[in-house]
């Protein structure tokens, strides 16, 4: 058993099934990306017990009786999250397919207390972004860590 943003799914699968497969194929949790597959890239980021991990690292048989919480939980269309609202007004992504990997880690960047320009920079180190350049990136997860 699983239990993932809230709800719990008894699962039956492969025990090589990656978690970041189960998300994307099983259950159709789109908004965690791939963009390695060979955990250098970050775009699969999820919460694992409260802790971010990069998903296609992770097989679904270490995730028994354990919670997860991916970009579905954060905020609504209606209502953006603090980070979401930040991202967005500092221009903190372009194509967006590296933004859902980043705002679990502001997250996590948020719960650490991380919050100098030259630590967030360094946290980036796990998230690669192929369009932004990172300033904005950092500038909006500095804003939403310092101002909130
Ligand atoms: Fe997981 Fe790139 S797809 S780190
Ligand atoms: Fe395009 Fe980061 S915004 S990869």
């Amino acid at each position: 058993e699983i239990t993932i943003n809230n709800k719990l799914y008894p699962v039956d699968v492969s025990p090589r099934l990656l978690l970041v497969d189960f998300l994307r194929e099983h259950i159709h949790l789109t908004g965690t990306h791939i963009g390695c597959d060979t955990s250098q890239c970050g775009a699969c980021m999820v919460f694992l017990n409260d802790k971010c991990v990069k998903s296609c690292s992770i097989l679904l048989a270490q995730c028994d009786n354990k919670k997860v919480k991916t970009i579905e939980s954060i905020g609504s269309r209606e209502k953006l999250h603090k980070v979401q609202e930040a991202f967005r007004e500092h221009h903190g992504l372009q194509c967006g397919f590296c933004t859902p990997g980043i705002i679990m880690s502001a997250l996590e960047m948020k719960k650490k207390n991380i919050k100098k320009e030259k630590d967030i920079r360094k946290f980036l180190d796990g998230n690669l972004c192929r369009c932004t350049g990172y300033h904005n990136v950092v500038k909006s997860i500095s804003s939403y860590i310092n101002n909130d």
